[in-house]
């Protein structure tokens, strides 16, 4: 069975299912996804390699080999139609065109389920989907459940990484027009216990660990790196509940009263779905979203926990994250430029700004040493990697609004993550395409010879369409100096 046949018959049926990694019903052959490239704007749907199985990735990679491909769909395996798609601007806008957010990249989220591999929906702050006109979600005060499986490690405190429930309109129209699955930092409302990150409920106007505002200590920080979130709600009545996507058991965090303030009891659920933003369009969170459904009807705990064994059942597993020609860590490398007419150029540095310079054996040693790099493992994800100016011990490549700099290692995560890499195999077929590991829709891309990481979509001026696969690969070899 899948979870979808558990929750029907524990009699609360899914209304929506939505997973890229697998089949959420036993019988369901359908699509999972759809993939958009950038090369033709061909789209692709992905089905499961086997009725009730994994996502076929290998027919991703090969559709999209040589180009970038980002997610369109995610269709609801539930026969409702309840898929969703790039979201339109609400009470924010988004970063695309016409105030949309930005849709993930297809390939950022790589794990193997059973030894099979698959792709999660890597949510970048800016990333988001939605469907405003749903069939069957709860509505006011009807009762719902839901469980997604998120990564663990892949958070942070900006509004609002959540899956469910949200407003038609895409803006806040008050407390209670929502009842959704929060993951992360966010800790304006309120908080569990620790440093977080925690499942807490988005009811709107606030993300709550409990039956109160602020917090709540029974709501632990969460640390698995795949991770199990349920929250459900009935008139009078609500609860978070987690655990590790990969063993045991579910634990409960809360169950109890609606919270005692005005709007959330009864709730005023307008049945719209969201997944990687707010109720508003909010789009200041990260996530990684791998599986997960609504349901109608109050889930029991039972059910859950059958949901819960079948996910760990699934065996959800690490994968790499880097591809092409090695970046080894320890390495002192540089980086030259692979398109034509700009192929004498090496990634380098002037003071903070990171741009492209002619170098050869006869620079003086500055010149060399400003064009040289020392590999290291990731500063944000030890499955990828930082680069460490040689002349500035210290220092290292990092973006901030899309620019790459130099700076000092401030110890932030902020900082960590933004100076974190995962190379990849070179789009135009040399060497190496740099992904920024938090935006990777993103690659280092030399544009007037300054670097940026830009995506392929024409938004900004530096992610222009015409020379991307050139201008984002880069031959990974000895550095100078
Ligand atoms: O409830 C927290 C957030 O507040 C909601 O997601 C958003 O709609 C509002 O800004
Ligand atoms: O470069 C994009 C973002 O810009 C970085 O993540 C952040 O540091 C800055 O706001």
């Amino acid at each position: 069975a899948g979870p979808c046949d558990l929750y029907a018959s524990g009699g609360t049926p899914c209304v929506a299912a939505h997973s890229t990694t697998r089949a959420l019903f036993s019988a369901y052959t359908g699509s999972l996804y759809q993939v958009k490239r950038a090369s033709d704007s061909a789209t692709l749907n992905i089905a499961p390699l086997s009725a009730g199985g994994v996502a076929n990735a290998a027919a991703q990679d090969s559709f999209c080999a040589s180009t970038t491909c980002l997610i369109t769909t995610i269709f609801d395996q539930t026969g409702r139609s309840n898929h969703l798609t790039q979201a339109p601007p609400g009470g924010f806008n988004g970063p695309a065109t016409g105030g949309f957010d930005n849709l993930a990249a297809a390939d950022a989220a790589p794990v193997t389920l059973n030894g099979h591999k698959a792709y999660g929906v890597f949510v970048s702050p800016g990333t988001g989907y939605r469907n405003d006109k749903t069939n069957g979600i709860a509505t006011g005060d009807a009762a719902q459940g839901m469980y997604a499986v998120l990564d663990g490690t892949h958070f942070n405190g900006g509004c609002c990484f959540d899956y469910g429930n949200a407003e038609t309109s895409a803006r806040d129209t008050g407390n209670g027009h929502m009842e959704a699955i929060y993951f992360g930092t966010e800790r304006t409302w309120g908080t569990g216990s620790g440093s977080g990150p925690w499942i807490m409920a988005d009811l709107e106007n606030g993300l709550f660990s409990g039956g109160t505002t602020g917090i709540n200590t029974a709501d632990p920080t969460q640390t698995a790196r795949f991770l199990t979130a349920v929250v459900k709600g009935e008139p009078g009545m609500w609860a978070i509940r987690g655990g590790n996507a990969v063993s045991g058991a579910l634990s409960t965090f809360y169950s109890g009263a609606r919270p005692n303030v005005a709007g959330y009891n009864p709730m005023h659920k307008e049945g719209a779905i969201i997944l990687g933003i707010g109720g508003d369009n909010s789009n200041g969170a990260q996530g990684t979203f791998y599986e997960g459904v609504m349901t109608s009807g109050y889930p029991t705990d039972a059910t859950e926990n059958s949901v819960q064994a079948n996910v760990v059942a699934a065996k959800y597993a690490t994968t790499s994250l880097v591809s092409g020609p090695a970046v080894i860590v320890g390495s002192a490398v540089s980086f030259r430029v692979t398109t034509p007419g700009f192929n004498t150029r090496f990634i380098a540095h002037t003071g903070t700004q990171v741009n492209t310079q002619v170098v050869t054996s006869s620079n003086t040693t500055a010149v060399k040493q400003s064009a040289s790099w020392t590999v290291v493992t990731g500063l944000g994800n030890s499955g990828c990697v930082s680069f460490e100016s040689r002349d500035t011990a210290g220092s290292y490549i990092r973006h901030s609004n899309f620019e790459l700099l130099v700076n000092a290692n401030d110890g932030t995560k902020q900082f960590a993550e933004d100076a974190t890499f995962c190379p990849k195999a070179g789009l135009n077929g040399q060497g190496n395409s740099i992904r920024a590991w938090g935006y990777p829709t993103r690659s280092f891309r030399h544009f007037d010879d300054v670097l940026y990481v830009a995506s392929n979509d024409g938004v900004e001026t530096f992610s222009a369409t015409a020379s991307y696969n050139d201008d984002v690969s880069f031959v990974v070899g000895a550095a100078f100096a």
